[in-house]
């Protein structure tokens, strides 16, 4: 996925883009660009991150007042200066940005060749902005039908903005499967691919649709569809304050989301939890609850981190609800022709609600005739739109390229759907429904004690912090944290690791062990305790080294583990939002200690909005 950023209006456009495309970096940083649009348009535009293109910038002339900037994750052509965006048509008429993928380019590219339109990159983005200057040309019509017309040849998603020379005061914008928010100010509209930009200025915001077209001048905008359908625009009040979007004195964005999980749980809690612990509300499932309660079999969906926490959810729901789950990568469930019965309930996991494989599997799921719930941490993002209800998990903005808070959130959020169910299909009863509600809310407390711990952390860091390999062994609701705990640090570290079912760990992973493999071991207090200790001890007897997260007293393990980390006593069920804090913040400090860029790891994006 890439960031694109646009302004229009009174203020100095450079200042807003540069800016907004810092924010919007999370999404891709492997290039950027900039294009100051009037009569004399300049673009500029460079491979690497946004620091790179202001030095490359400077000294240059960057005054105007509309423009739009981009910051980019290649899919089509390598990162370099060519195939940066933004990307101006063959005779300069039109200068655009987009993230996306236009899957018909190849044949619209070799039809446009064909007319004598030389390309000078790689990129689909840029078969796209000559598409609408050859309709726009051969037409010889405006702007907007231009762009109209071509968007309707297109297959394929996009956020763009676009400008032409020709009507240098307008920027036109338009969607279809990549996110665009517009920020309504005085006089003024920013548009962006989040509202993380735009928050300081207005917290006024449309979010477009799917075939939307905006056309914004300083006057004022349009909307309308593809079709040319005149569309109201609705004004939403972002919800969301600068310090959210700031690293608030941490050195990193990850290590602050880190930190931020006891807040960050306690506004997943916020007016959902009743005062003397005897009422879960969840707003967003009032009108399904029904549908919910009589479900026969739960499918959750999601990728990466938000299906780890799915894998949480499925022992949650059949523990609390005895509700049959099943989770499945979004990626699989979508083109493996699953079976959807309507009496279903799907729900769908993703912080940025805007993963393309997730998003193309609820409205797989929704044509099925199932009940299609969304659990997803961005307000007003694709997929809560596309669902039939949901409940937001308000953990706030996750910049971290590495998912953590949104994680804990999730798992959050998929407890009390659980005990709220599990309630009303009376599988529980209301003393365990308090008790329960209770124990969830000593969580925040026993996270923080977990924190102030983090010079253990630093410790095991640099003890392993060469180390080529790791294994990460769970069971039970432990298993899910096991496959989290790999996935931190290989993405941010770039150290091999891998999570298991510690039982499976004799079926084939043994063989990797020695000396010099650390196997992190989830080894807290449950029915399967016992088990566990003997899995520690079948690494230990071939040399490995063990570092067991158990619970706080514990001796057994201590006398077998070559280092411990204690974390508080919980209900087993929520074991997994105290166990993965250790694993987020020892992935963290290894990163730190190898040099990586930990809040933009190489190769990846924050959400992948791209098959
Ligand atoms: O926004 P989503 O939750 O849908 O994103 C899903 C994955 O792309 C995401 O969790 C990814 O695996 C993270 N890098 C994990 O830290």
């Amino acid at each position: 996925m890439c960031g694109i950023v646009g302004y229009i209006g009174p203020r100095d456009a450079y200042a807003v883009l540069i800016n907004g495309l810092k924010r919007l970096e999370y999404r891709g940083y492997d290039s950027a660009g900039i294009a100051l649009v009037n009569s004399k348009t300049r673009i500029y535009k460079c491979r690497g991150k946004v620091s790179d293109l202001e030095k490359y910038i400077t000294g240059n002339d960057v005054s105007g007042n509309i423009g739009m900037g981009h910051t980019r994750w290649a899919t089509h052509g390598e990162p370099n200066d060519i195939n940066a965006h933004p990307h101006k048509s063959f005779h300069g008429k039109f200068v655009l940005i987009h993230n996306g993928i236009i899957e018909n380019y190849a044949r619209l590219k070799e039809t446009l060749s064909e007319t004598g339109i030389k390309f000078q990159s790689e990129t689909d983005s840029e078969v796209l902005v000559n598409l609408i200057e050859h309709i726009y040309e051969q037409g010889n019509t405006s702007a907007e039908i231009a762009v109209r017309l071509a968007l309707s040849k297109v297959i394929g998603a996009y956020g763009l903005v676009i400008a032409c020379i020709d009507e240098p005061d307008k920027l036109i914008a338009a969607r279809k499967g990549s996110p665009l928010v517009i920020g309504v100010g005085n006089n003024e509209y920013f548009l962006a691919s989040d509202a993380t930009p735009i928050i300081e200025y207005t917290k006024s915001v449309i979010y477009l649709n799917d075939d939307d077209v905006a056309i914004i001048s300083k006057e004022g905008l349009v909307l309308k569809t593809l079709k040319n359908d005149p569309q109201t625009p609705r004004i939403h009040q972002l919800d969301l304050g600068i310090g959210e979007i700031d690293k608030g004195g941490y050195k990193h964005f990850m290590l602050k989301e880190i930190f931020e999980q006891p807040r960050s749980i306690l506004d997943t809690f916020r007016g959902r939890v009743g005062a003397d612990f005897n009422e879960l509300h969840l707003g967003g499932l009032y009108n399904v609850i029904d549908r919910l309660v009589k479900a026969r079999r739960i499918i959750i969906i999601g990728c990466g981190t938000s299906w780890h926490a799915g894998l949480v959810g499925e022992y949650l729901f059949e523990d609390l609800a005895r509700i049959s789950v099943e989770v499945e990568y979004a990626s699989e469930f979508r083109y493996r022709h699953p079976i959807i019965e309507p009496d279903d309930v799907v729900i769908a996991i993703s912080q940025s609600g805007e993963t393309a494989d997730t998003l193309a599997a609820v409205k797989l799921a929704k044509e099925c005739g199932a009940l299609v719930l969304g659990i997803c941490n961005v307000v007003g993002s694709s997929i809560p739109r596309e669902t039939d209800a949901g409940v937001y998990t308000h953990a706030g903005p996750e910049i971290g390229v590495a998912s953590t808070k949104a994680f804990t959130a999730q798992v959050t959020v998929l407890a009390m759907m659980a005990i709220l169910i599990g309630r009303k299909n009376n599988t529980l009863t209301d003393v365990q429904y308090r008790s329960y509600i209770k124990s969830l809310t000593e969580v925040p407390g026993k996270i923080e004690q977990i924190l102030a711990q983090d010079d253990k952390y630093k410790n095991i860091a640099s003890l392993y912090k060469l180390a080529n390999n790791f294994l990460y062994l769970g069971r039970g609701y432990l298993f899910p944290v096991a496959l989290e705990g790999a996935l931190k640090l290989k993405e941010i570290s770039y150290i091999h690791a891998e999570g298991y079912p510690a039982a499976e760990m004799k079926h084939g992973p043994i063989a990797l062990i020695d000396h010099k493999m650390p196997v992190v071991v989830l080894a807290t207090k449950d029915s399967s305790y016992e088990k566990i200790i003997s899995n520690i001890q079948e690494v230990k007897a071939r040399n490995g080294i063990v570092i067991a997260v158990v619970n706080e007293g514990e001796t057994t393990i201590k006398n077998m583990a070559d280092h411990v980390l204690e974390i508080p006593v919980t209900d087993n069920i929520f074991s997994p939002l105290l166990a993965v804090i250790p694993l987020q913040l020892v992935s963290y400090h290894i990163a730190v200690m190898r040099g990586c860029n930990v809040d933009q790891p190489r190769n990846l994006a924050k959400s992948v909005t791209v098959e």
